[in-house]
């Protein structure tokens, strides 16, 4: 994106954050302007941690996991010394892929005229090369990507030099503590599309203002609605939802539903003996797509297998209300009725600081 055109288009105005009580919410064309998909690519994706698979996918010597992040096609492998490396899916050649989709190799073999590359990246082979001249193998192996891991899950960031992963996620492991999200056995993957910007997803994911009226049924869950609370962090809100017991079919001693959003679009819902992650990937300024996982202590028995098919079915309606609400909102957006909004400050603390989150990047964007 040109940046003179970035700077007339983002205005310093709306960049100000001001405190919560007198806050205003983020202009309507930041959730429809394709410049501002655009810029959510290149000033906050291109330059966060980005979940892009789990360990388990990456077991074996050769295994791999193809994606993209921001637009840039990305390919995560298990080298043969059984460490993990991301690397740009792109070969130094002319560019072509090295895999199509995930699966095992034990060679990264291009599919456009076949240069070879080990696992750690390094080029190997050349085929019908032996004419070029001042040609040298080690200077074109593959262009890597910083990695990391945590508690199973797989990381990449395209930033160069990016903060520590442990970093953004301070505290998160103790606050779950005894459940470790790293023991938990994965389940089942659902795809959701959404036609609506990834930041409206996000927004109404990080509040509970809207449980009466979304979803009547999971307010039953909440022993008292209005214990329901947001704690803030750094890079993180985390939504505390005391749950009534017998009622979910994962709380039957009672305990707390954790409800953690790490900017920018990672979610994390934790009951005890129970993962479920949702991704939200932007598509374009009107849509994204949200993946969600789930994991479990138990993923064999009978009785487990029943709760599983129970709970995933009833994230799915939950979800399905969230989905259509969002798609609704996403139209008032765009209306010329509205620009900006306000904060409740009792159940939109979380909102506030993610949008708080998303000006600092802005504004680091800018700077750059
Ligand atoms: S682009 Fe990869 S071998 Fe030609
Ligand atoms: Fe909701």
């Amino acid at each position: 994106m040109p940046r003179g055109r970035g700077s007339l288009f983002l205005k310093a105005a709306d960049l100000r954050v001001r405190p919560l009580p007198r806050a205003e919410t983020i202009p309507s064309a930041w959730y429809t302007d394709p410049q501002f998909h655009d810029l959510d690519l290149d000033a906050v994706f291109a330059r966060t941690w980005q979940y892009v698979a789990d360990v388990r996918q990456l077991a074996s010597p050769g295994d791999h996991v193809v994606t993209d992040v921001a637009r840039q096609p990305i390919i995560v492998v298990c080298g043969k010394d059984g460490r993990l490396r991301a690397f740009f899916n792109v070969c130094r050649h002319r560019g072509g892929p090295l895999a199509l989709k995930d699966g095992n190799a034990d060679m990264l073999i291009c599919k456009y005229h076949g240069w070879t590359y080990r696992l750690d990246g390094m080029l190997r082979g050349v085929p019908h090369f032996d004419r070029a001249e001042l040609f040298d193998k080690r200077d074109y192996g593959l262009t890597s990507v910083p990695l990391a891991l945590w508690e199973g899950l797989v990381f990449v960031n395209l930033a160069q030099r990016p903060q520590p992963i442990e970093h953004y996620f301070h505290g998160v492991r103790e606050r779950i503590a005894p459940t470790r999200l790293g023991a938990l056995q994965f389940a089942r993957r659902v795809d959701y599309d959404v036609q609506a910007n990834w930041k409206v997803y996000v927004d109404n994911y990080l509040e509970g203002y809207h449980i009466p009226y979304v979803h009547p049924e999971l307010l039953k869950l909440y022993a008292d609605y209005q214990s329901y609370r947001t704690e803030v962090s750094d890079w993180y809100s985390v939504q505390v939802g005391p749950l009534q017991q017998e009622r979910n079919v994962y709380t039957a001693g009672g305990g707390e539903a954790l409800y953690y959003q790490i900017f920018p679009n990672l979610m994390l819902n934790v009951v005890p003996g129970r993962l479920q992650s949702n991704v939200v990937i932007p598509v374009a300024a009107d849509r994204c797509k949200v993946i969600f996982r789930y994991y479990y202590d138990d993923v064999t028995s009978a009785p487990a297998r029943e709760r599983i098919e129970a709970d995933v079915a009833f994230s799915d309606k939950v979800q399905r209300e969230d989905a259509e609400i969002c798609e609704r909102v996403q139209q008032g957006l765009g209306s010329r009725a509205y620009d900006k909004g306000r904060f409740s400050v009792r159940f939109e603390e979380g909102v506030y600081h993610f949008q708080k989150l998303l000006k600092h990047a802005y504004r680091a964007w800018l700077k750059r």
